[in-house]
């Protein structure tokens, strides 16, 4: 029989190898946190000839992903077709952006297709229609087939979802979400406008698939900046960021000049720095900054400005995953792990 100074002992020693079991867990969750949540800006590409080759948006090292606006064309039976302004004639392949798709993702930039925009001729008729654009999707251009690029893994599809129905786009994200689970891993965004909640893409984006939601703070005046005030657009951000889940990576979606947003949402690279990124960056699921477009951040060197100020600080970040990884998921991980851990430590 054991002694009641044994027992307090074997207690002890249990309740201090649970809690090194505890924190090894903690270690490790946090490092793979870390690992994923790398912040950048995202910025839109092809819808002006001014706005230069892939490869060299790619050689300035400012950003993390790429958006090729845009498929404008799909749905309810329509042939595909893209908008990439000069750079490929209306439909006809676009073998040449192949390797410079491949160049920006040897250099670490994630290459997405971007589905929709201002204009366009695009909707889904049906939950089987989403499907088949899903295929289509899926088989042109992330599963390293043929397709109009050549022979390319994009890493991810973006939906600017801003005219036609709002019907069936929760269908398209599951149907993408269904083939990067059979395969390889790709991403999922989503760009809807900052006015809550988005009408084309609200019931999409709760389906909580989106790995990146790129709310587009501009042309919007309810919850944009506006003459040095920033106080509706990050009451806006607080609304989106706590609406999505936290690993639903949101970033902050501006214009990259004046003449980018006829309606406003223009916020100077100065402004953005000292007024809105220290506040949002503490934000659990905050990303970044999205831009719209390349052409406009060529001529105000917008990206070279704020590319410091985007990224989180050590400090920030380690109370921000500390923060993110006892929350939801993450934390219901925590104990089931715990709980499978914790009997086999238990020496009686
Ligand atoms: C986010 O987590 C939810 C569960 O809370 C899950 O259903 C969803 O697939 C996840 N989304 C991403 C992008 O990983």
């Amino acid at each position: 029989m054991l002694s009641a100074n044994n027992k307090t002992a074997m207690a002890s020693n249990k309740s201090s190898r649970t809690h090194q079991a505890l924190a090894l867990l903690l270690f490790f969750l946090l490092t793979l946190s870390s690992a994923h949540a790398k912040d950048g800006i995202a910025m839109y590409w092809g819808q002006k000839n001014g706005d230069g080759t892939l490869t060299s948006i790619c050689d300035t090292g400012n950003f993390e992903i790429v958006n090729l606006a845009s498929l404008s064309t799909f749905g309810c039976g329509r042939t595909p077709e893209w908008n990439f302004a000069g750079h490929c004639r209306p439909w006809s392949r676009c073998k040449k952006l192949a390797p410079e798709i491949k160049h920006c993702q040897r250099n670490g930039v994630k290459v997405f297709l971007s589905l929709g925009g201002a204009d366009g001729f695009y909707s889904l008729c049906s939950p089987e229609d989403a499907k088949s654009v899903s295929d289509y999707l899926y088989n042109n251009f992330l599963s390293g087939r043929k397709g109009p690029f050549g022979s390319v893994y994009l890493d991810g599809i973006d939906l600017d979802i801003e005219g036609g129905s709002n019907l069936y786009w929760d269908d398209l994200a599951r149907g993408l979400d269904t083939r990067r689970k059979q395969d390889r891993y790709f991403y999922l965004s989503a760009a809807p406008e900052c006015s809550f909640t988005d009408h084309y893409l609200d019931t999409a984006i709760r389906t909580w698939l989106f790995d990146y939601i790129f709310v587009q703070f501009y042309n919007n005046p309810p919850c944009q900046y506006s003459n040095g005030d920033a106080s509706r657009l990050l009451s806006s951000w607080n609304t989106w960021t706590s609406y999505v889940k936290r690993n639903n990576t949101v970033f902050m979606g501006l214009p990259a000049g004046p003449d980018a947003a006829p309606s406003g949402g223009y916020i100077s690279p100065q402004d953005l720095c000292t007024k809105v990124l220290p506040t949002i960056k503490h934000t659990p699921n905050y990303g970044g900054v999205m831009l719209w477009d390349r052409y406009r951040d060529i001529t105000n060197h917008y990206g070279d400005q704020i590319k410091d100020c985007v990224e989180v600080d050590d400090s920030v970040r380690g109370s921000q995953t500390l923060m993110a990884t006892l929350s939801n998921t993450v934390y219901e991980c925590v104990s089931a792990a715990f709980n499978r851990i914790v009997p086999k430590l238990r020496p009686f």
